[in-house]
């Protein structure tokens, strides 16, 4: 009986460590939040509230969009070394033909993973930082963040490349968007920030929307379970009692 009765403790301990589980990815995210501080002219602080990226795995539209931003405007200088050209044809729905004709631009075979155009160390050289690996990037600063710093570049002629970065402070990276965000209207253009983060957040855990489907499993199996468990432990004690 005993034996039961700490089962069912041990059920309901599951379920809180569980639901612990599938809500700390969340809280983890949100500890990762704060996108920083930064100096006016006048020379007050102000800090910078992250906007929150519209991230949406199940959007197959907005992550093809993002993987050909990724690949024609990322991918020259930063590579994804953990990710295929045919991970992307497969998971979103993309023929292997147009991956191989418009996505694979910086390797030759479509199982090779993404390389940067060019050699993060030699541009180490030009810029004064080499562009890091952006495979795992929304995991390392959360998606807000990333979304937040590609909408963050601002005019500054001080710098190298004329551009400076608000989340970045004098970021070693030029403002490669800015023909973009002068040709489509902020609405537009946001948006389509929007589905590169949306990208790299499949990029660095592709998986990240089914892992949410079990772990919501996992829990209701966990809870059902709880029911006839509890009702044996009933039973089972009713005549001890
Ligand atoms: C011309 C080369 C170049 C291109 C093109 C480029 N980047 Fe960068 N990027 C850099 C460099 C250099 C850095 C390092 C900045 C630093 O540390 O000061 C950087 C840094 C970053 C960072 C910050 C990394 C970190 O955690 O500190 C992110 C995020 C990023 N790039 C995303 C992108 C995305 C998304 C694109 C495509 C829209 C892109 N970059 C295109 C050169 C480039």
């Amino acid at each position: 009986m005993k034996a039961l009765n700490s089962l069912i403790k041990f059920g309901a301990g599951a379920v809180l460590v569980a639901a612990g589980a599938f809500a700390s990815t969340n809280a983890m995210a949100a500890a990762a939040k704060g996108c920083g501080t930064y100096t006016e002219a006048d020379g007050t602080t102000v800090t910078l509230e992250c906007s929150k990226a519209p991230i949406d795995l199940t959007n197959k539209g907005s992550l093809q969009r993002g993987a050909a931003m990724f690949m024609n405007y990322c991918a020259g200088c930063h590579s994804a070394q953990y990710v295929r050209h045919s991970r992307i044809a497969k998971d979103l729905d993309i023929p292997p033909e147009l991956v191989e004709k418009y996505l694979m631009v910086t390797s030759k075979s479509i199982g090779d993973h993404i390389t940067a155009g060019i050699d993060p160390e030699v541009q180490g050289q030009w810029f004064g930082a080499a562009p890091p690996d952006l495979s795992l990037e929304t995991r390392l600063r959360g998606d807000d963040w990333v979304y937040t710093y590609l909408l963050s570049f601002y005019e500054d002629p001080s710098r190298p490349w004329g551009a400076n970065n608000l989340v970045l402070a004098n970021a070693a990276m030029p403002h490669v968007l800015m023909n973009l965000q002068q040709e489509l209207g902020k609405q537009e253009y946001e948006s389509r920030v929007g589905d590169l983060v949306n990208f790299m957040a499949w990029m660095a855990e592709p998986v990240r929307h089914q892992r949410k489907i079990y772990g919501a499993y996992v829990i209701l199996f966990l809870l059902i379970l709880l029911i006839p468990v509890y009702l044996l432990n009933k039973e089972f004690w009713k005549d001890v009692k």
